[in-house]
């Protein structure tokens, strides 16, 4: 092998999205292995759904704890209709929002073949058909839904970047990542709960707003998931997991109070906000200078990434209005500031 095969971007583990990508991500998820894939939302981590033993590689590399069950990517609604019960609601959604950033938490059809941990034995399974024709065409050409989390280890921020997972996985663990570029919107998909004869309930806010949600449903109630009666009982939906996308420094919100800035500290402000205390040798980033919530949400996980590459002790964090976009914005960030909790990552 000459030096530069040696260093071709395969041996690295990281290819652009195209031919050569698609047939190394195709023939490494039909032999049960793991691949980065991106997505519109954020990369996932993506194995083969139906196979129980490549499911489990994902949590596996993720460090995740087992009873956090998996979203199933797939190419279609045929495909998804092929797996979960679909009542008019769940159609009419889907109508709108697919390919896109909403997953649907629905009835699992028992004959789906679909990996008993990925679901983590619930009898509901969650589906989002992402906007990637890549990743789309990749499980087109499987023919089986792709179980695939956020692609970062367990805890950590989700990676918005090929780069991100790359550095987060060995190539032993996840031997292929393929670059789509930055995605575009940057936040997870939102979760709703789509169960026959109740409510819709929205289990983690995302990529697609409230209003959005409430724009196609005319009128058909959405609650949130903290109004909902059974909230004790799994499934644990993402968010449920109090603290959860978080960087290795503190993560403060900047709210009422104006914090103490140390030399050591960094800032994540939001439309040209100066903090009092805030000098010129101050690490800071501007989630968006223009004050629009949809770059600043493109921008969250990777800025909340670069702020913590300086080491700072503690990040105080301006955030954006929790209106529209700002909703989920605000919620990775409560999570990202939540006291520390190991047994429960995401
Ligand atoms: O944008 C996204 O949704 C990204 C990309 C890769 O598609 N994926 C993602 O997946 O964020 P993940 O696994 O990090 O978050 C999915 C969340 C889990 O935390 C889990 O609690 C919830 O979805 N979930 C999955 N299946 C569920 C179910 N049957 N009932 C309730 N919640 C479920
Ligand atoms: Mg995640």
């Amino acid at each position: 092998m000459t030096m530069s095969e040696n260093n071709s971007p395969f041996q690295r583990g990281l290819l652009p999205q195209g031919t050569e990508a698609a047939d190394r991500a195709m023939a490494l998820l039909a032999d049960g292995q793991l691949v980065a894939l991106p997505t519109e939302t954020v990369y996932g981590l993506a194995a083969d759904a139906t196979q129980d033993k490549s499911v489990a590689g994902i949590f596996q590399a993720k460090g995740r704890p087992s009873f956090n069950p998996l979203i199933c990517h797939v190419d279609s609604t045929t495909m998804a209709r092929s797996l979960a019960h679909f009542d008019a609601r769940a159609d009419h959604l889907t109508k709108h929002f697919w390919p896109g950033g909403l997953t649907l938490v629905l009835p699992r059809n028992s004959k789906a073949p679909i990996s008993e941990l990925s679901t983590a034995g619930l009898d509901t399974v969650a589906l989002r058909c992402p906007d990637s024709s890549f990743t789309r065409s990749i499980i087109n050409r499987l023919q089986r839904p792709i179980a695939a989390p956020s692609a970062n280890p367990s805890g950590l921020l989700s990676p918005t970047r090929a780069a991100d997972v790359r550095s987060a996985f060995s190539i032993e663990a996840v031997p292929l990542v393929v670059d789509g570029g930055p995605c575009p919107v940057g936040l997870e998909s939102t979760i709703v709960a789509c169960n026959p004869g109740a409510p819709l309930i929205l289990l983690r806010p995302g990529a697609v707003t409230r209003e959005q949600l409430e724009a196609v449903l005319e009128g058909e109630p959405i609650e949130d998931h903290e109004t909902n009666a059974n909230d004790q009982i799994t499934p644990v939906a993402p968010g449920m997991l109090t603290s959860h996308y978080a960087p290795r420094a503190q993560v403060r919100l900047v709210l009422d109070e104006v914090p103490a800035i140390k030399t050591n500290d960094a800032i994540l402000t939001f439309a040209g906000r100066i903090l009092p205390g805030q000098t010129a040798a101050t690490t800071s980033l501007d989630l968006s200078a223009s004050g629009d919530c949809m770059e600043a949400a493109a921008n969250l996980f990777s800025m909340l990434r670069q702020l913590d590459a300086q080491q700072p002790d503690t990040i105080h964090v301006v955030p954006p209005p929790r209106q529209g976009l700002g909703v989920a914005i605000y919620d990775r960030l409560q999570r990202a500031s939540a006291p520390r909790n190991n047994d429960a990552r995401d």
